[in-house]
């Protein structure tokens, strides 16, 4: 069995690779990444000399390399978690979201259908629904909430799902979705809250909070959302979406106070800024057929999985001094105006 896992040197796709990597010595896994700003290897350091481990530098919408690549590795499964991932910045860049998530996206279909494939799986995320309302704690996102993006970023992501789901229909790609949650845990890059607000505690820096940081994200630690992906991919019904969430709300004012308290650290630390455009006010999975259908079970709640990742963090302070010391800073006071 040979599986080429896309964006494997990101934060979520790293921790699958770790992952599967261990679990499965006698698969090929082969990391297949164009190394964005967001891609990094020392993320895959660990791997390094596993026999069933390959990194392949390579850019998913560049078909010549794509069909190339397929030809040579004829791989059984593709599991694509490349993309673009970051709302903020597809405020302020749009296009590069519609060329990496949508039509990278379909030259990876493209190619599996060349090529033969058993399973197309593609990664992605609760944000394709929408928001819901603050006040209705009773409503939850199905696999049956239509499709109502926000953002670039989500527009991007739920135009692929719907190749996706017709390149299955009308091809019979052997395909399957997994829609998750917010993830946390290591390897996250610290443009996003958790890691933001974890690196910058640690360094005494001000914390940006959007708004009055009343929005409420659906918080899964990174090795359940993996473990999900992998049960899909080997037991999910082709042609299926599953939601993946582990129901661990909480407003980013409760997660930014619980990680200062965490570090002992002042919640005066904690910086009001501009709220972003369009911000999706509440996510909320239900996780249900995920749950029923393939027996997924999460390990970590929010209470368990943050001090584990903020000990990750302390762990591994090389890992993200070396990401902020770079062009970060640059990207850091474009973004907040500091
Ligand atoms: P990330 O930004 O950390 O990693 C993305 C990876 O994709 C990087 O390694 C980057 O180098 C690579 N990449 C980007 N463009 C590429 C291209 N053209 N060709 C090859 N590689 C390319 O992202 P993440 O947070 O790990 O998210 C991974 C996937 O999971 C994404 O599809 C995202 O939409 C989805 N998702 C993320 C979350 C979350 O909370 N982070 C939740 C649900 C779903
Ligand atoms: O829900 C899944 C999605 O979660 C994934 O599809 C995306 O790839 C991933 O980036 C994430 O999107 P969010 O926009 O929810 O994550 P982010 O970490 O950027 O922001 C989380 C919340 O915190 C959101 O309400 C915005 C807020 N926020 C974020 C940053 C970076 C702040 O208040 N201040 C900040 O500086």
């Amino acid at each position: 069995m040979k599986t080429i896992v896309t964006g494997g040197a990101g934060f979520i796709g790293g921790n699958f690779m770790h992952f599967v990597v261990n679990a499965y010595p006698d698969e090929e896994w082969i990391c297949l990444d164009s190394l964005t700003y967001a891609g990094n290897l020392e993320t895959l350091a660990p791997l390094e000399g596993k026999k069933n481990y390959r990194f392949i530098k390579g850019d998913i919408t560049d078909r010549a390399f794509i069909f190339d690549l397929f030809a040579k590795e004829k791989p059984d499964v593709v599991i694509n978690f490349a993309a673009e991932s970051h709302v903020d910045r597809s405020l302020k860049d749009p296009e590069i979201f519609l060329k990496t998530n949508v039509l990278g996206t379909v030259c990876l279909m493209d190619a599996c259908r060349e090529y033969g494939i058993k399973r197309y799986h593609q990664v992605s995320t609760d944000e394709v629904y929408g928001d819901l309302p603050l006040e209705r704690t009773d409503l939850f996102f199905t696999e049956d909430t239509p499709i109502k993006t926000s953002s670039p970023y989500s527009s991007s992501k739920g135009s692929a799902d719907l190749f996706v789901l017709a390149y299955h229909r009308t091809f019979g790609l052997p395909v399957t979705i997994s829609r998750c949650s917010n993830n946390y845990g290591p390897y996250h890059f610290p443009e996003k809250l958790i890691p933001l607000v974890i690196s910058r505690a640690l360094n005494n820096e001000s914390i940006p909070v959007y708004g009055k940081g009343e929005n409420v994200r659906d918080w899964l630690y990174v090795t359940d959302h993996c473990k999900a992906i992998d049960l899909i991919v080997r037991k999910g019904r082709v042609g299926e979406v599953y939601n993946v969430g582990g129901h661990n709300e909480r407003t980013n004012l409760e997660v930014v106070k619980t990680i200062l308290r965490a570090l002992d650290k002042p919640e005066s630390l904690i910086h009001y800024v501009t709220d972003r455009p369009g911000h999706d006010m509440r996510y909320a999975i239900d996780p249900t057929k995920l749950e029923t259908e393939l027996g997924w079970k999460p390990e970590y709640t929010f209470d368990t999985g943050i001090p584990v990742t903020i000990q990750w963090y302390l762990d591994h302070k090389d890992w993200w001094e070396h990401i902020i010391s770079g062009e970060y800073q640059d990207y850091y006071k474009k973004q907040y105006g500091e």
